[in-house]
């Protein structure tokens, strides 16, 4: 399963990247914001040379024509950019586009399977159901990835890619690697969740204090 980092936060990113763990990012209009950065091409540049797999990177537009026209620049920033598109008509067409001519895409603002079956018919990179929203609303967001992961496995022609989103909880994601989901898009906050566990830091505090009775050290970089 990959990880991707859900932040447009620099500093969070390279941090992360720094685990050897994180296999892409993912921003959106509202991350960007959040982030305070007034130069949005400039960001993307910057977190692309950071990372190593796809950045998405969100039109802003919401119509074809202008879609496309930011997609084509958005795409010069650097190889590893896949393009974020809206689960519409247009961004679906933008998206049919786009992936003929090589283009990774992101179909983002999934909630339904049968909208995650439209993206993979335009030959999206990866489908974002957001489960977290779902989940606010009353509804079954890790439900919604069940579904996704078994209908594209009747069709092993669907190469779309299920990048779970909206992610909020270590539980989102366990449950996510049990369905099967290729990718979860997590914030930086639930990453660092994952790491933790009381038993392990309880375990290596006594482990700690056993050693130091040893009055032991073991020799640094050198042949023992
Ligand atoms: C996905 O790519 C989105 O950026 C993101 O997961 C949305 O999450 P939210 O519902 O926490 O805003």
């Amino acid at each position: 399963m990959k990880f991707f980092v859900d932040t447009a936060d620099l500093n969070e990113i390279k941090d992360l990247a720094a685990t050897g763990l994180l296999d892409g990012v993912t921003t959106n209009p509202s991350l960007v914001a959040k982030s305070g950065h007034s130069n949005f091409i400039e960001l993307i540049r910057e977190i692309a040379s950071v990372v190593e797999g796809p950045v998405s990177a969100e039109v802003a537009a919401t119509d074809f024509e202008g879609m496309l026209a930011e997609a084509r620049t958005l795409t010069k920033i650097a190889k590893n950019i896949a393009i974020k598109v809206p689960l519409t008509p247009a961004g679906l067409k933008v998206c049919k586009i786009l992936s003929g001519e090589g283009t990774q895409v992101n179909v983002t603002l999934c909630f339904s399977p049968a909208q995650a079956i439209l993206a993979a018919k335009a030959g999206a990179a990866f489908v974002s159901p957001f489960v977290g929203r779902l989940d606010d609303i009353g509804q079954d967001g890790m439900g919604l990835i069940s579904s996704i992961c078994e209908i594209y496995g009747n069709y092993p022609a669907f190469k779309t890619e299920v990048l779970v989103a909206s992610v909020r909880s270590p539980m989102h994601v366990v449950l996510a690697a049990q369905m099967g989901a290729d990718v979860a898009t997590i914030p930086p906050s639930v990453i660092r969740q994952l790491f933790k566990h009381p038993l392990t830091d309880s375990g290596l505090a006594q482990f700690v204090e056993d050693w130091k009775k040893t009055g032991q050290t073991i020799p640094r970089g050198s042949q023992p």
